[in-house]
């Protein structure tokens, strides 16, 4: 670049295939052109309003914003409650009869819970935790495997004003601690077990491992039978363990809803940092509510009476907080509930669910979706899936490869594919195409909705037209996280420092010519190669453009001559030869693809990557392994043997080409 500034992250891969909605969609989208997004933008605080609007409120709100950088507060003086705008008001619309969750166990068991049943259950649970002395105010932790009592729970605490801090049921016994401890919950919300790939897996040996040395300030554990005679040991402490089935059966069903205040806490959700102390993000009630609801309704072009939802992350992340319980549920959705894992009794679980309740709405995660393109389309062809409308993606950037893959074998060519960035700290989603309105592009994941204000800066915080930097939001919006349970200046550094007004959410973006965002993943994964700033992102997307390649993870490890080097660990499809002539293939096809710079020193074929438990790439573990360096901690590797593998097939490679 002879001499210029180096651009904040370079641009490599280009992607030039565009969708246009179709007809079929636009025949009915609550949503054709521009409309919402010039309201929003004429005024943005009258157009959240207006979505406020559509909640029920026991008292409006006086003011729309008030904005004390960065400390924002929605809708203040009105008062609401979140169960009573997810249940009551369609039960009271006459709607009691209208399936809310089709919940499948993976067993095979099923259950379908109506609106009416959802309300008598939650306010049986709400006065179960009166009961047992929970206040408005107070906090309630939920550990829980997939079934429909840990959205009753949720919906519970919210009826009687306590926040539920959820603990992803998949966690140790001290990371449950350690948020009960940071929240000081009073009660803890629990089961004997769940099923896992054909297996019982017992949960509340862990919960009274949490409790056992700390986690003082719970009183009662309350524990869910959903095991049964599967875990016949379950232990129950006197005094403090009571069954769910005898506590909250024989309660009144009539459970009066509390009138929240907008700004009252809702629930707190920890955010797991790989090294630092985890994060209780604070989200509160009307705004989040809005937001959510208006995201649920307009991204997966929602039509309540004959939609069938599907969103198939766990409740424990706030992909399952957001899109399964809260924005689902306050827009009348019925969607379906799956406790177990795809490949469970076969690899079509996922195909035969679709078409069993005739699912139009699918929205799931990329890791999902490479690892159906590894399993191959197969699986899926014998199903009929021609209920599928609208496909959504969240969680990790999609490769345009694997994006095209679910468009084609999942949505049969027809649907549709929102690619939804946000995080827990945003609570909802931010930047997505609207499926009525929006050409889409494969692995972009569009524009900012409707008002959002997003912007691509440099490392000097001046925003960039097109091209590569930081990712940046600038103006307050409903759900964002109002900060971090008991640590204000924590939230302030965190998010607001790095650029100054600007909340910055530690990815990289780009912008194309046409203005579109490109999700470029985490800015610490960006590597540097010969001082040429590269993501990540586009080296696996160059690599998952290669017909054979599943799925890939790249990462710079330390180089004397070039400062980083690229090696990539790449996961074939069935039947591909994984051998060094394959990997001279691929290391020639990313040069090809987007530029010798690019090309990957190494490539490591491997079975599997390592994930966290919600289905990220784990790149730092990999950088470690590629420098031969400790592994540091890894409890949060969804399988340990993957480590093992990767460590010694690194130790094949030569250390130079
Ligand atoms: O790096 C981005 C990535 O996931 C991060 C947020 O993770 P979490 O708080 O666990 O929430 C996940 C569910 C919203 C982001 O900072 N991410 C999420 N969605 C996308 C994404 N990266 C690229 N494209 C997306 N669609």
């Amino acid at each position: 670049m002879d001499g210029d500034e180096r651009a904040t992250i370079e641009d490599f891969f280009a992607e030039d295939r565009s969708f246009p909605p179709d007809d079929r969609i636009r025949e009915s989208a609550l949503l054709t052109d521009a409309s919402l997004y010039e309201e929003a933008e004429a005024d943005f605080e009258a157009f959240w309003a207006a979505q406020a609007r559509q909640l029920s409120w026991f008292e409006p709100f006086e003011t729309v914003l008030s904005w004390e950088l960065p400390f924002a507060r929605w809708f203040e003086g009105g008062r609401l409650n979140a169960s009573y705008n997810c249940l009551d008001r369609h039960v009271e619309a006459g709607l009691g009869d209208r399936v809310a969750y089709y919940f499948e166990g993976e067993p095979g068991d099923r259950r379908t819970i109506t609106y009416a049943e959802l309300l008598d259950e939650v306010s049986r649970c709400g006065n179960a935790l009166r009961s047992l002395g929970v206040e408005r105010g107070d906090r309630v932790a939920i550990y829980m495997p997939m079934i429909p009592e840990l959205a009753i729970a949720m919906l519970a605490c919210a009826r009687i004003g306590a926040a539920h801090s959820v603990v992803f049921g998949g966690f140790s016994s001290e990371a449950l601690r350690g948020r009960i401890e940071d929240a000081e919950a009073k009660v803890l919300i629990t089961a004997d077990g769940g099923w896992r790939r054909g297996q019982p897996v017992a949960l509340k040996p862990n919960a009274d491992a949490a409790l056992e040395g700390g986690g003082a300030s719970v009183a009662h554990v309350i524990v869910v039978r959903r095991l049964g005679e599967a875990a016949p040991d379950t232990a129950m402490k006197e005094g403090r363990d009571l069954w769910w089935h005898e506590v909250v059966a024989d309660q009144p069903a009539h459970c009066p809803p509390e009138a929240m205040e907008s700004e009252d806490l809702l629930y707190l959700l920890y955010t797991s940092g790989t090294t630092a102390r985890p994060k209780g993000i604070m989200h509160t009630t009307a705004g989040y509510l809005t937001q959510v609801a208006f995201t649920h309704r307009y991204v997966f072009d929602l039509h309540p009476e004959t939609d069938v939802y599907w969103c198939a992350a766990d409740i424990g992340w706030v992909t399952g907080h957001s899109y399964i319980v809260y924005g689902p549920l306050a827009n009348g959705a019925t969607s379906v509930l799956y406790e177990g894992t795809p490949d469970h009794p076969g690899r079509d679980r996922w195909w035969s669910i679709i078409e069993r309740y005739k699912v139009t709405i699918l929205y799931c995660a990329p890791t999902a979706i490479r690892t159906f393109m590894k399993w191959g389309s197969e699986h899926l062809e014998a199903h009929d899936l021609s209920s599928l409308r609208v496909l959504g993606s969240v969680g990790e950037p999609i490769n345009p490869e694997a994006w095209v893959w679910y468009r084609q074998h999942v949505g049969r060519d027809r649907c549709p594919v929102v690619d939804t960035w946000w995080q827990t700290e945003t609570g909802a989603i931010m930047i997505s195409p609207l499926p009525g309105v929006t050409t889409l592009k494969p692995g972009s994941a569009t524009f900012p909705l409707p008002g959002i204000g997003a912007e691509v800066v440099d490392d000097a915080g001046r925003p960039v037209s097109r091209g590569g930097g930081y990712l940046t939001l600038t103006r307050p919006w409903p759900a964002m996280l109002r900060g971090i349970y008991g640590d204000p200046e924590r939230y302030t550094e965190t998010y607001w420092s790095r650029f100054p007004g600007r909340y910055f959410a530690g990815d990289g973006a780009k912008l194309d010519d046409d203005g579109y965002f490109w999700l470029l993943g985490r800015v610490d994964d960006v590597m540097n190669v010969s001082g040429h700033r590269v993501s990540t992102t586009e080296v696996e997307s160059a690599l998952v453009d290669h017909p054979s390649v599943a799925e890939a993870a790249v990462v710079g490890a330390t180089d004397a001559t070039t400062g980083q080097a690229i090696i990539a660990y790449v996961t074939v499809k069935a039947g591909v030869a994984a051998d060094g002539a394959h990997g001279e293939e691929l290391r020639r096809h990313v040069a090809t693809r987007i530029g010798p710079i690019a090309r990957p020193r190494a490539i490591i074929f491997t079975e599997d990557l390592p994930k966290t438990r919600s289905g990220k790439i784990m790149r730092r573990l990999l950088r470690d392994v590629a420098e031969g360096r400790d592994l540091g901690d890894t409890t949060t590797l969804a399988d340990q043997s993957v480590v093992e593998e990767l460590r010694s097939r690194a130790a094949e490679q030569p250390a130079e080409e």
